[in-house]
């Protein structure tokens, strides 16, 4: 046997909802340099769901869908309130959240393919308003419902202030969610597909998923970034803070990636998203800590900045609360997750390798007495 630690270059499916080829991105096809530009994240779920784009009346249809499925039941909000909240971070409350979603779902263990896409339909339509709910909640404050007029980027923020967003917080949300949308075999979307591939249940699958996600090696690197960029405090100090932390051969969060090494090209989008909100905001020293960081770490490391790196530089310029960096990719990804979820039960078969075996052999069992 011979292993591959961290399953690297391993190929352990085909998939037809995103690939990453020669550093290039993209979900069903279509790149996502185009995707960011153009597209609704609706568009992108509907994309990544369908294997096509929707012509109006599909989009309008899935629109309606995702609105009018959007309210979670009011036991789930109850039991948010019964949270721990003076210290338990907004990815847990996600993931418990969801996981009791699925006990008031009667469907939640029908495994037949249309019931299975009505599922995704509501955690897709749901993930947005638990985020949000626990987040008002924890602040003393009632959840707003969801609105059935506002898109889905809209209504996450709607959901999270009480307040309608603008057009450029729309705008620069429906980004961020359509960059993070999918991802190939990321750890997250693995641990999914794992999951169901034993014929677990959906709910099941995102479970897992946001716990792994939840990691700071994975999507909690975001949160991670922006604690970093606090610390620094200012331009200043970028240089012999991160110089210090090379030294010290501690990670620097937002860098690097197992399958990019000339690049993500998710990056670049939100670097201009990150100089235009803090310029914006008035708070560019966030940009510009973040540009000098980059450029020491690619100098002296060779690594270059992944999806995270600047998207929380981006959250934190729509006034988003740092430990809800990491939910609102769950929220993206959810439609990633699905998309797979849907393909692996289409063509299921457990996975499951083999580990190396290294521990001690052939030892005779003493009994309980008799050991010191
Ligand atoms: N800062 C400093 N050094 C790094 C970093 C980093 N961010 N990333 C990798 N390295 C170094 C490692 O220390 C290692 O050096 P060594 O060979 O001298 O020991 C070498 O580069 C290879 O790194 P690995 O951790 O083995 O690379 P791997 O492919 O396993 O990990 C990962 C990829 C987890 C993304 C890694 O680059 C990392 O930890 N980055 C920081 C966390 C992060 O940003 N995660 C988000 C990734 S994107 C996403 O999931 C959405």
């Amino acid at each position: 046997m011979s292993v591959t630690r961290g399953l690297e270059g391993v190929v352990a499916t085909t998939s037809s909802v995103s690939s990453i080829i020669e550093s290039v991105l993209t979900y069903q096809g279509y790149d996502i340099d185009e995707l960011a530009e153009h597209a609704s994240f609706e568009e992108v779920i509907y994309l990544l769901w369908n294997g096509k784009l929707p012509n109006k009346v599909e989009l309008k249809e899935l629109a309606d869908e995702l609105a009018n499925n959007a309210e979670i039941p009011q036991e789930v909000i109850e039991q948010m309130k019964a949270y721990p909240l003076d210290r338990v971070h907004p990815m847990g409350a996600l993931r418990t959240a969801i996981s009791s979603l699925g006990l008031y779902d009667e469907e939640a263990d029908l495994m037949d393919e249309a019931a299975n896409k009505r599922k995704a339909l509501k955690l897709q339509a749901q993930v947005s308003t638990v985020v949000t709910a626990f987040s008002r909640i924890r602040e003393g404050k009632e959840p707003v419902a969801p609105r059935t007029d506002l898109s889905f980027a809209a209504n996450f923020l709607y959901m999270l202030t009480g307040e309608e967003p603008d057009e450029i917080a729309v705008d620069a949300f429906n980004k961020a969610l359509v960059l993070h949308a999918d991802h190939e075999l990321n750890a997250s979307t693995f641990t999914a597909r794992v999951c169901v591939a034993t014929l677990s249940d959906v709910y099941s699958g995102i479970t897992a998923a946001i716990g792994a996600l939840k990691g700071p090696l994975h999507g909690g690197a975001n949160e991670q970034v922006m604690a970093m960029l606090t610390e620094i405090g200012d331009v200043e100090n970028v240089e012999p803070y991160i110089r210090k932390a090379l030294d010290n051969k501690q990670k620097i969060m937002g860098f690097g990636h197992r399958v990019y090494k000339n690049g993500d090209p998710r990056a670049k989008h939100l670097r201009e998203m990150s100089k235009k909100l803090t310029s914006i905001t008035g708070e560019s020293k966030w940009y510009e800590m973040s540009v000098k960081i980059e450029e020491i770490v690619t100098n002296e490391k060779g690594l270059l900045p992944n999806v995270d790196f600047y998207s929380a530089s981006v959250y934190h310029s729509l006034g988003i609360k740092h430990d809800l960096f990491t939910p609102i990719f769950a929220v993206s990804r959810m439609s990633g997750w699905l998309a797979h979820i849907l393909e692996q039960y289409s063509n299921n078969r457990l996975i499951r390798p083999r580990a190396e075996y290294v521990g001690p052999n052939k030892r005779q069992y003493v009994r309980l007495e008799e050991r010191n």
